[in-house]
C-alpha cells in the first residue's frame, strides 16, 4: 500500500527533461535515461532472465537482509527468486546505459542475487572491474557458475555480510556503487556512510527500491540532505546520487 501511494505522489511531483535546467542533468536524462537505442546486450539480459524464469532449480537461502515481500521459505525456487528479488529487465537495461554513459570502470554492488545487475555492468564495459557482495553462499555459487558458462570474467564475487566485507575492500575508490540489498533505513544509511570514503568527485551511487518502505524513503531523504551529496535524480525505483562539487545542490524526480 505504501508503494502505491508513494508512486501516485511521485507521478504528481516528477517531470521529464522539460522541467530540467541543469545541463548536466538534462544530458543525463535525454542521452542516457531516455536513450531508446535497442542495444544487442538487451537480448542477452532477456535470454538470461528467461532461462532463470524457466529453471527448475531450487536453492537453500540464507537471507541477511529484509527478506522478500513475497518469498519467506528458506528453500526457494530460482524461477520465483528472479521474479521477486532480481532487477527487472527495465532496470537492467537502465544500469547498462548508465554504465556506458558515465564509462564506469570500477563498480561495487551490494547484493548479487542471481546476477542481473552484475550482468548489466559486465556487458556495458567488458574492461570494467566489478565487485559484488552476496551474503548467501549458495546463491553466490549458483550465479558464479552461470557466469562461468556465459564467459563473463570481469566480476569478483565476495561472500559475507555487507558490514563485514566493506571494511576489507581493497579498492580505494569506486566509480559506481549499486546498493541493492538489505532494504532497511538504518542498514542503508550505515552502508552509505561506510562507503562514502570510496567516492570520488565523479562517482555515482545508485540506490534501489527507495520507495520499498517508509523507512527506505526516509533513508533516501537523509542521503539527499547529506553535505557530500550535490545532485540527486529519483526515477522512483532507482535513486542516483552525485557528488560533483561543481554542481549546485539540486534534487530531480524524473518519470521514466
Ligand atoms: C534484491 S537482491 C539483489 C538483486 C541484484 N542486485 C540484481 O540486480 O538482480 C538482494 C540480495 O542481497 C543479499 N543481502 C541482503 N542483505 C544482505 C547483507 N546484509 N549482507 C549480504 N548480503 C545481503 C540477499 O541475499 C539478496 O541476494
Amino acid at each position: 500500500m505504501y508503494q502505491i501511494i508513494a508512486y501516485i505522489e511521485f507521478l504528481f511531483n516528477s517531470t521529464n527533461q522539460h522541467g530540467v535546467h541543469s545541463p548536466f542533468v538534462y544530458n543525463f536524462v535525454t542521452k542516457c535515461l531516455y536513450n531508446k537505442v535497442k542495444y544487442t546486450a538487451y537480448n542477452d539480459f532477456k535470454t538470461y532472465r528467461n532461462r532463470l524464469k524457466s529453471s527448475n532449480d531450487t536453492l537453500q537461502i540464507v537471507d541477511l537482509g529484509e527478506g522478500s515481500k513475497t518469498l519467506d521459505s528458506k528453500t526457494r525456487k530460482v524461477r520465483q527468486m528472479v521474479k521477486a528479488s532480481s532487477s527487472s529487465l527495465k532496470e537492467t537495461k537502465l544500469l547498462y546505459r548508465v554504465t556506458q554513459y558515465f564509462n564506469f570502470n570500477t563498480i561495487l554492488e551490494l547484493g548479487s542475487s542471481l546476477g542481473m545487475g552484475s550482468y548489466a555492468f559486465a556487458l556495458a564495459n567488458k574492461f570494467s572491474k566489478i565487485t559484488t557482495i552476496e551474503g548467501c553462499l549458495n546463491t553466490l555459487e549458483y550465479t558464479k557458475s552461470k557466469f562461468n558458462k556465459l564467459k563473463v570474467e570481469n566480476i569478483n564475487f565476495l561472500n559475507g555480510e555487507f558490514a563485514a566485507v566493506i571494511p576489507n575492500l581493497k579498492e580505494e575508490k569506486f566509480d559506481c556503487i549499486y546498493f541493492d540489498g538489505h532494504h532497511n533505513k538504518n542498514a542503508t544509511l550505515q552502508y552509505f556512510e561506510a562507503l562514502l570514503p570510496k567516492a570520488h568527485n565523479y562517482s555515482v551511487f545508485i540506490f534501489d527500491d527507495i520507495y520499498w518502505s517508509k523507512g527506505m524513503t526516509e533513508a533516501w531523504e537523509l542521503i539527499k540532505a547529506h553535505e557530500a551529496v550535490t545532485v540527486t535524480v529519483d526515477t522512483f525505483h532507482l535513486g542516483f546520487v552525485f557528488f560533483r562539487k561543481e554542481q549546485a545542490k539540486q534534487h530531480f524526480k524524473i518519470r521514466l
